[in-house]
């Protein structure tokens, strides 16, 4: 196959765009297709501060780089997790996230579970009786960190690496169990509320496959296994069924994401949507925002306080 531009012979063909590309003009496609999803969305303008959350895979080290390379001004944020399990994850990407950062010359922060809470995320599951499901704790502790990291910095935009696979995978779940609170919620962009900031999903229409492509094509090195605890999950098993779709019907996948997202612009969900928003108070501990009096953090982290108080 030959490049739809240059007629050189083609590194990737872009079946639900109806073409291929060299790679040179691929990687010009990348940041020119995120720059409209930024625009189209109206996620962030030039003169603003983005923080992207770099977990050392191929997603969020790519949204780096194009964003880098779009001459947005950022700040990099990664959560180390102490999951020591296969290569070492944590250690592997947290090292891989470093030296992208210091290689482009960009500022990152790093907090780590071990040094501020003297825990790792499997403990801290264990702890939470979830020790089969360390992902549903994984990602309660993400969220809080996240938003506590955005509060301290005054961030206005926050920037996940989320890619269309992500995107479609959560919908499918979602539509499988008609989890009404979660589909309102879900959105390339959370507009900004009190001391919160706005959540952006700017690789919210891009292909995983196009962002591992670009991320081997531009030389990142990312780390290539996926959590160990994600084996088996359902997520993995969703992506694959709407692969096998898309491998038969080309565009599937961003076909039923922009559906949901015109539905969704018609109000299907409005109302679902403001009942959520209505039931959220401070949490009196830490004051991110909770269903409960106290938020699930702050009791999870008393309870592993007190495990290790038993413990001394
Ligand atoms: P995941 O939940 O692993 O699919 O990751 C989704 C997005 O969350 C990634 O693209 C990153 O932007 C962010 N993320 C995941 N893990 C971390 C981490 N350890 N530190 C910072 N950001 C992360
Ligand atoms: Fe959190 Fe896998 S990254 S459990
Ligand atoms: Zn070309
Ligand atoms: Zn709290």
């Amino acid at each position: 196959m030959k490049c739809q531009i240059c007629k050189k012979p083609s590194v990737i063909n872009l079946r639900p765009h109806h073409m291929s590309l060299c790679k040179e003009h691929f990687l010009n496609w990348v940041p020119k297709q995120v720059e409209k999803n930024i625009e189209k969305y109206k996620m962030f303008s030039h003169d603003e501060e983005i923080m992207v959350a770099v977990s050392g895979g191929k997603d969020s080290l790519a949204l780096w780089d194009i964003l880098n390379r779009l001459e947005y001004k950022t700040i990099g944020f990664y959560i180390d997790l102490g999951i020591e399990e296969g290569i070492g994850y944590s250690e592997k990407s947290k090292e891989l996230t470093i030296r992208f950062a210091e290689e482009n010359n960009l500022s990152l922060e790093i907090i780590s579970l071990d040094d501020r809470y003297n825990v790792n995320i499997i403990d801290m599951a264990k702890i939470a009786k979830q020790s089969k499901k360390v992902c549903s704790t994984c990602g309660l502790v993400k969220r809080y960190l996240m938003n506590e990291i955005v509060i301290k910095n005054d961030i206005k935009v926050f920037a996940t690496g989320h890619n269309l696979d992500d995107e479609v995978s959560f919908l499918f779940g979602n539509t499988l169990n008609w989890q009404t609170s979660y589909l309102a919620r879900q959105a390339p962009v959370l507009e900004a509320h009190g001391n919160f900031a706005r959540k952006v999903k700017p690789l919210c229409r891009m292909y995983e496959r196009e962002m591992a492509a670009y991320a081997l094509l531009r030389g990142i090195d990312y780390i290539h296994v996926e959590c160990p605890f994600s084996e088996g999950s359902r997520t993995i098993y969703y992506k694959e069924i709407l692969t096998d779709m898309e491998s038969v019907s080309p565009g599937t996948k961003i076909h039923y994401y922009t559906k949901f997202l015109n539905a969704k612009k018609e109000g299907i969900f409005d109302k679902v949507d403001q009942n959520e928003l209505e039931r959220l108070q401070p949490c009196s501990s830490c004051g991110q925002p909770t269903s409960a009096g106290r938020c699930s953090f702050c009791s999870l982290i008393e309870k592993v306080q007190n495990v290790q108080i038993e413990k001394k």
